[in-house]
């Protein structure tokens, strides 16, 4: 028996309690807190007037986030940035606001409440709290939906320098991000690249939401929409295929359908290109938390090059680089055989 020592039971205590944190965390980057104290400090009566929230509610949990480094709780009261809440700003280059929001948003939090039956059951138990899958559940709510589509665009985000830095996409002629949202790695992608066209396929009303997002934009005539399910078929004939987190929202089963989809539909020449979290050894905490999530959210999960291989293996690819990249995902190539 060694659990009594104090700090050992404080840590313990902390790490039951994290998901408080998340949630305070998520609640003041809704509410847009960190946009207001890019000027500088103020207290909590006037963050709370100018974000709609409760005052003494609020300076508590900022309070609370400040004693962990979130805030800095200055002799006066007021409250400050510091480097860590910068990075819920909505204006920082690599802005964690919406991403902190949506992940603690009904659809990805909920499911959490049952995760002792997900571990004793083996499987995710979201339909059940939900009623429906995260999709299904995301197309009636869509201004839960907007801040999920945000949080991926910042995700993209995060990731993008890594990405082409590490990839050359000048060689492709057409560039297919299935499941890809509002497209925001393949803008980029065709921003920095003349050649190729690009077409991002998605669900029906996430397509409505990228058509908009899509209007006026430099380089809308490079891209075509299309709506439809990948489980069923993706646009036919491109050299290049995008599964940006994509494959971690699927048991292997599901990712193999999707994997058939585009086999059939790419050109003998092509190249499927997956952004996901690598499983390597060495890989940071988050990566290891994500494939819970994963499995918490719809039977997911994160995966090594392995098991990726595998994948490949049964749907007509074979793997051609798995590089780990410092980016919240790794370039993961594959060529048709
Ligand atoms: C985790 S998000 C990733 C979005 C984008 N690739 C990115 O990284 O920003 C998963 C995407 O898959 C889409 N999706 C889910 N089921 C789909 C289906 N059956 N057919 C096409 N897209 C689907 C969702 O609408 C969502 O945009």
């Amino acid at each position: 028996m060694r659990a009594d020592r104090p700090d050992a039971i404080a840590q313990m205590m902390d790490r039951i309690l994290s998901y408080c944190r998340s949630q305070a965390l998520g609640a003041v980057a809704r509410l847009g807190v960190p946009d207001q104290l890019v000027e500088g400090a103020r207290p909590a009566a006037e963050l709370a007037a100018a974000t709609g929230a409760d005052p003494e509610a609020l300076r508590r949990m900022l309070r609370a986030l400040a004693v962990e480094g979130v805030f800095e709780e200055q002799a006066d009261g007021a409250f400050a940035l510091t480097e860590l809440s910068e990075g819920l700003t909505t204006d920082h280059p690599r802005s964690l606001r919406w991403f902190a929001a949506s992940m603690c948003d009904h659809a990805h939090w909920t499911p959490w409440g049952k995760a002792h039956d997900v571990v004793v059951e083996g499987r995710s138990q979201t339909e059940k709290v939900l009623g429906a899958s995260p999709w299904e559940y995301l197309a009636g709510n869509p201004e839960e939906a907007g801040r999920f589509g945000e949080a991926m665009s910042s995700m993209s985000r995060q990731a993008i320098a890594g990405i082409t830095a590490h990839y050359d996409f000048s060689g492709f002629e057409h560039l297919v991000d299935v499941g890809g949202n509002r497209g925001t790695l393949l803008l980029d992608v065709l921003e920095h690249t003349d050649k190729p066209r690009g077409t991002i396929f998605d669900l029906p009303p996430v397509i409505e939401v990228a058509r908009g997002a899509l209007a006026g934009h430099a380089l809308a005539t490079r891209i075509d929409l299309v709506a439809g399910d990948f489980f069923e078929s993706v646009p036919a004939g491109a050299d290049g295929y995008i599964l940006k987190h994509i494959l971690h929202d699927w048991p292997d089963d599901d990712c193999l359908r999707i994997l058939r989809a585009i086999r059939k539909a790419i050109r003998d020449d092509g190249r499927l290109l997956v952004f996901d979290a690598l499983l390597v050894p060495g890989a940071p905490p988050w990566a290891y938390w994500l494939d819970v999530h994963m499995l918490v959210l719809q039977d997911g999960k994160e995966r090594s090059p392995e098991e990726f291989k595998a994948l490949f293996a049964e749907t007509g690819f074979e793997l051609t680089q798995a590089i780990p990249i410092p980016a919240p995902v790794a370039i993961i190539e594959a060529r048709p055989v």
